[in-house]
């Protein structure tokens, strides 16, 4: 059974030193000018500095002052480095030039995304798992879609994590109030359900010990720890949902890099579509962390406790707090998922992948412990 790749992000090794500068990270509470009468966010003032990214930075910037010709590689943000594939840029370089002449002027598109694109996200992904394009909105990228989403259940709900996982679905929900204060002692919130998911349980949640919550953000391949859940565990999972009448908020930004016949999406599970929501990115699959596009599904079977369906609530949420994602990232989307696309993309998918092989090479050479899959390890006799 599967894996653990690490941090995702170590597929991407190599990536450019962090953006983030030291000023940006020593925020001082100067006097600037003059305070103004509004009370900050009571959840804003509750809200750790504890982002896992730019820890690493702070960490990084402390290790090259100490060692100022230290080659480092970042394993931090899962940044992607390989260039995009020209035909993928080109198809979005023509539709911007286009945008220039009066035939190939496009303002507002629809906010739930090109129709187009929905459609051809919904045979790519998930062929035989019944998704209507209907049930697909493009966005901006996943990270927005949490926090669209957390404004769709508001503050009054109740959540489970994977304990580690991708922070934005903790900090998104401090935001909106749905926590409790920052505990110093365990270094965490309040009123969240942290599942634990490390070494000790094979880094997947005993869910007969995990307390009912409403909603239970669940990340596969899980960034940090990279583990991919089984079928067998996602089937669990689901059930577990059912059981309590939570959703599960499944994200699959890193799906593209499963090798070994686990599921890439949570709707290959029978039952899915009755209890979760999925989001999903081109940013890994296709190098678009720049670009900007993900995409989030919501399945009509999906509905509140009075029978009304959260779909119907969540393009409201769309088009309230968002016009649709830009139409050149569309375009450039759509070429992704044309035939020669996936092909092109299938080649800097398996780069990544050869980092992964040279990383566990070097573990394995200095002696360190770390798990893989089991196809890398058959691979490795590791
Ligand atoms: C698990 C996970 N979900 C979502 C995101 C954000 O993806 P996007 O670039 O589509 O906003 C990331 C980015 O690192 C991630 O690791």
């Amino acid at each position: 059974m599967v894996c653990l790749m690490f941090f995702s992000s170590t597929l991407f090794f190599g990536s450019s030193p962090s953006k983030i500068t030291k000023a940006s990270l020593d925020f001082e509470r100067k006097k600037l000018g003059p305070y103004t009468k509004l009370v900050r966010n009571v959840n804003l003032e509750k809200l750790k500095n504890n982002y896992l990214f730019p820890e690493i930075t702070r960490r990084e910037l402390e290790h090259v002052e100490k060692h100022p010709n230290a080659r480092l590689i970042s394993l931090g943000t899962g940044d992607t480095t390989e260039p995009i594939p020209e035909l993928i840029t080109s198809e979005m370089s023509n539709f911007a030039h286009a945008l220039s002449t009066v035939e190939g002027y496009r303002g507002y598109g629809l906010e739930q995304g090109n129709e187009t694109l929905r459609q051809a996200i919904a045979n790519t992904f998930y062929g035989n798992m019944r998704v209507k394009s209907s049930e697909v909105f493009i966005s901006d990228g996943a990270q927005s879609d949490i926090s669209r989403l957390q404004l769709l259940l508001g503050s009054g709900v109740s959540i489970a994590v994977q304990d580690p996982t991708f922070p934005a679905y903790v900090d998104s929900s401090v935001i909106l109030g749905q926590t409790g204060h920052f505990n110093e002692a365990t270094k965490k919130y309040q009123n969240v359900v942290y599942m634990p998911c490390g070494p000790k349980n094979s880094f997947f949640p005993d869910l007969t010990m995990t307390p009912r919550t409403d909603v239970i953000f669940f990340c596969s391949p899980n960034n940090p720890t990279g583990y991919v859940a089984s079928r067998k565990q996602l089937l669990q999972l689901v059930n577990f949902a059912k059981n309590n009448g939570s959703i599960i908020i499944f994200d699959s930004a890193y799906a593209a890099f499963i090798e070994d016949g686990s599921p890439r999406s949570i709707y290959e599970i029978p039952g899915a579509r009755e209890v979760a929501i999925e989001i999903s990115s081109f940013s890994k699959f296709a190098g678009f962390t720049g670009v900007r596009l993900g995409w989030t599904i919501v399945p009509d079977e999906l509905l509140y406790s009075n029978g009304f369906p959260i779909i119907n609530d969540f393009h409201r949420i769309v088009t309230t707090s968002f016009n649709g994602a830009s139409n050149i990232a569309q375009a450039g989307g759509l070429a992704c998922l044309s035939s020669v696309g996936l092909k092109e993309i299938r080649s800097v998918l398996n780069y990544y992948k050869e980092n992964r092989k040279i990383l566990m090479e070097t573990l394995v050479s200095l002696d360190l412990t770390f798990r893989a899959q089991v196809s890398d390890l058959v691979e490795k006799s590791i």
